[in-house]
């Protein structure tokens, strides 16, 4: 039990260190929640800082989320379980850091390196909706919302997912629906960001 929690905590640790306020302390870059959409995020990253403040922070987070979600619990010597509960920890370290005075980003990249150590089947789907979206409509919020669906629909109807994967999936939607609260009201009232080709711009 104590090794299960001093993982948890471990993993928790690993979520918060948030890629994009770390290197914008590093590189002396103006902290993300200043600006765009306010978010300590890759997206946000990318859209106030350029490609490549954007693409460091996806690497980032989505290493820390499989860090959290194969090493410590292989460290531990932790089931399936275990290892979902470690991801879980991870993302909620995301999202609210205690490093940062519990105001971090969403969770989707974390979440993203947790899946792909932990259910790359269901990632494969969540992918396929997320990119889709994002094509069809241009807001990277909504895409992250209807891959998370994907996501959690290919685990709950997948025959060889146990309760642990179909539990962490639901409270994993949940979790990004809160986090995406804003993103759902700006969809709503038509002032969603768009996902701009200026983003890619080089700055
Ligand atoms: O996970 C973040 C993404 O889905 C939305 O980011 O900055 O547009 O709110 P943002």
């Amino acid at each position: 039990v104590l090794l299960g929690v001093v993982a948890l905590g471990l993993a928790y640790l690993i979520g918060s260190l948030s890629g994009s306020l770390l290197l914008a302390r590093a590189f002396g870059r103006a902290d993300p929640r200043q600006s765009g959409s306010g978010n300590a995020g890759a997206t946000n990253a990318l859209r106030t800082g350029g490609r490549g403040y954007g693409a460091a922070v996806l690497v980032f987070d989505l290493l820390k989320g499989i860090i959290a979600a194969l090493a410590v619990p292989a460290i531990c010597e932790l089931g399936f379980g275990m290892a979902l509960a470690c991801g879980a920890a991870a993302v909620i370290g995301h999202v609210y850091p205690v490093f940062f005075g519990f105001r971090g980003g969403k969770g989707a990249a974390t979440l993203i390196g947790v899946l792909v150590a932990l259910l790359p089947g269901a990632l494969l789907l969540g992918l396929a909706v997320w990119i889709a979206t994002l094509v069809a409509s241009g807001y990277v919020g909504l895409a992250t919302l209807l891959g998370m669906v994907g996501v959690a629909l290919a685990t709950l109807f997948a025959p060889s997912a146990g309760v642990a994967a179909k539990v962490f999936v639901i409270a994993m939607t949940v979790l990004i629906f809160y986090t995406h609260r804003e993103n759902i009201q700006r969809l709503r009232a038509g002032r969603e960001n768009r996902f701009e080709r200026v983003m890619w711009r080089r700055r």
